[in-house]
């Protein structure tokens, strides 16, 4: 997908965060010279827009908007703090706090938020194949500030990568995390979903691999957790041992014990 970035229309200025975003994600930079988003697509044949406003790199694709927020995380987090509910990701992957987890589809981050809020003296470390989704999603974690002490720590604590964790898995040492973690765009997916819908444009949904799945084995010193919809035969193909799910939720977790 072509993409162009540029700042809003009241500030053209290219800020030093600006600055390293371009620099970091090598996304085009396009000057405003207070232009609309249409005209600026249409000159430049792109199909999408990143316009750096304070608060974060936001995209504009088919008019939807894709930028980083944490609401899924904080009203998921809220629910444990206040009911004592437990999150099924973090009951599915028995998280410990200080476990080292790896999201190998960081997406929006919010189950990386999560894990990081359950690990908070462990490691949690989000990798994302999609340049636009890994830097929207990176630099508006950067930028978010929260009165929630809480929730702005958890989100400080993720580390985010952007390649592919098909080699990301292959570069890594033999049980260097606890758990490894994989969330891909589902096979069929759950139309009415509100937190994946802006992700559907840009995101890689490419089948998990057989490979990626066996590599993470290697990685997980405790566990591999696949996130799909309850039923696939998605967790058969991927040799997972256990399926956890309730009766209430659309989704379930595969799981492979390692050790
Ligand atoms: C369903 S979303 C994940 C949502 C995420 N768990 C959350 O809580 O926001 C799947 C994400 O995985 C990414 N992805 C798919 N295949 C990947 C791969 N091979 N390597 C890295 N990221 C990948 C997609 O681009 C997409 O952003």
């Amino acid at each position: 997908m072509e993409i162009v970035a540029t700042t809003t229309q009241s500030n053209d200025d290219l800020t030093p965060d600006f600055k390293l975003f371009l620099e970091e994600s090598q996304i085009p930079y396009v000057p405003r010279q207070k232009s609309s988003l249409s005209r600026i697509q249409a000159e430049y044949q792109v199909q999408a827009v990143i316009v750096w406003e304070p608060s974060g790199p936001v995209m504009y694709i088919n008019d939807t908007k894709f930028f980083f927020h944490p609401s899924m995380a904080k009203v998921r987090i809220s629910a444990c703090r206040k009911n004592n509910l437990m999150d099924p990701l973090v009951q599915a992957c028995e998280l410990k706090p200080k476990d080292h987890f790896l999201d190998c589809t960081l997406g929006l981050g919010a189950d990386a938020i999560v894990a990081s809020y359950f690990s908070p003296r462990g490691k949690v470390v989000g990798v994302e194949s999609s340049i636009a989704v890994s830097h929207i999603v990176k630099w508006g974690m950067q930028l978010y500030k929260s009165n929630m002490p809480w929730l702005q720590e958890a989100i400080e604590r993720v580390r985010v990568i952007n390649q592919d964790h098909n080699q990301y898995l292959k570069d890594l040492d033999d049980n260097s995390y606890d758990i490894v973690y994989f969330d891909p765009m589902f096979r069929n997916p759950l139309l009415n979903s509100q937190a994946i819908s802006p992700l559907r444009e840009v995101a890689n949904s490419a089948p998990l691999s057989e490979d990626a799945v066996l590599q993470a084995c290697r990685v997980a010193r405790r566990k591999v957790v696949i996130k799909e919809r309850k039923g696939s035969s998605e967790f058969q193909r991927l040799n997972c041992t256990s399926v956890r799910g309730s009766t209430n939720n659309k989704v379930a977790y595969g799981i492979i014990n390692t050790h």
